[in-house]
């Protein structure tokens, strides 16, 4: 089963798999995230680093996802893992379609059809969602931000999130990230779980 957890930066969700390590360890979930840890992940922080222009940071993004999904997704899916990734998919879906704005006639149409027959859809995504100002205020003063994190880009970033999550009812989980981060990690847990022994039930498509 593949979950996945999104949101703005600044929205939570590096504490939250911090927790969710401890309290679904039982379950034996393989933790991962994108951009990966790969040379392709690499070389997409350089992109952002350096502010390539948005259709290469854009493609370079889908490459780190190609890469993930054949060296660790589709593997880990088939031996029938628990695979939880922090920023997926819908992080292209949300973010490049703001960057990519006034570049291409429909950014989010050229963004799905590059995933199409590939990419894995999650079966679950938790979304983190809070206000701006506060997602703002949770950055670490002494880290380099990167230009995606101001609050003009990120309210929009976050828009396009929502309407993402109202296409798609039936996978994303949105969640208050202003909750207190112990009880959004016990219901994040929680759902997984319940998730997990309904998937077992079922053979996967
Ligand atoms: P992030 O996971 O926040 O990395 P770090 O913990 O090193 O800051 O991702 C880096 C930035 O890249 C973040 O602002 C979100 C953005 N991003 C995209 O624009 N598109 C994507 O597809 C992904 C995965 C991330």
């Amino acid at each position: 089963m593949l979950i996945t957890i999104e949101g703005i930066d600044g929205s939570g969700k590096s504490t939250l798999v911090a927790r969710l390590r401890r309290l679904l360890d039982d379950l034996d979930p393989i933790f991962t995230r994108e951009p990966g840890a790969t040379w392709v992940g690499e070389s997409v922080r350089r992109a952002i680093a350096e502010r390539m222009d948005p259709i290469t940071e854009a493609l370079l993004f889908c490459a780190d996802h190609a890469a993930h999904t054949d060296t660790l997704i589709r593997p880990a899916l088939d031996a029938g893992r628990l695979v939880i990734s922090d920023r997926y998919s819908d992080s292209r879906f949300a973010y490049q379609p703001v960057v990519l704005d006034g570049l291409l006639p429909d950014p989010l149409l050229w963004l799905r059809q590059i995933h199409a027959g590939w990419s894995i859809r999650p079966d679950l995504t938790f979304l983190l969602i809070l206000p701006v100002r506060d997602a703002i205020e949770r950055f670490d003063p002494a880290k380099k931000r990167e230009y995606f994190e101001n609050a003009g880009i990120l309210a929009r970033v976050q828009e396009s999130y929502l309407s993402l999550a109202e296409s798609d009812p039936a996978r994303f989980i949105i969640v208050d990230a202003l909750l207190p981060e112990e009880e959004i990690a016990r219901f994040v847990a929680d759902e997984i779980r319940m998730n997990a022994r309904s998937s077992r039930r079922r053979p996967r498509a």
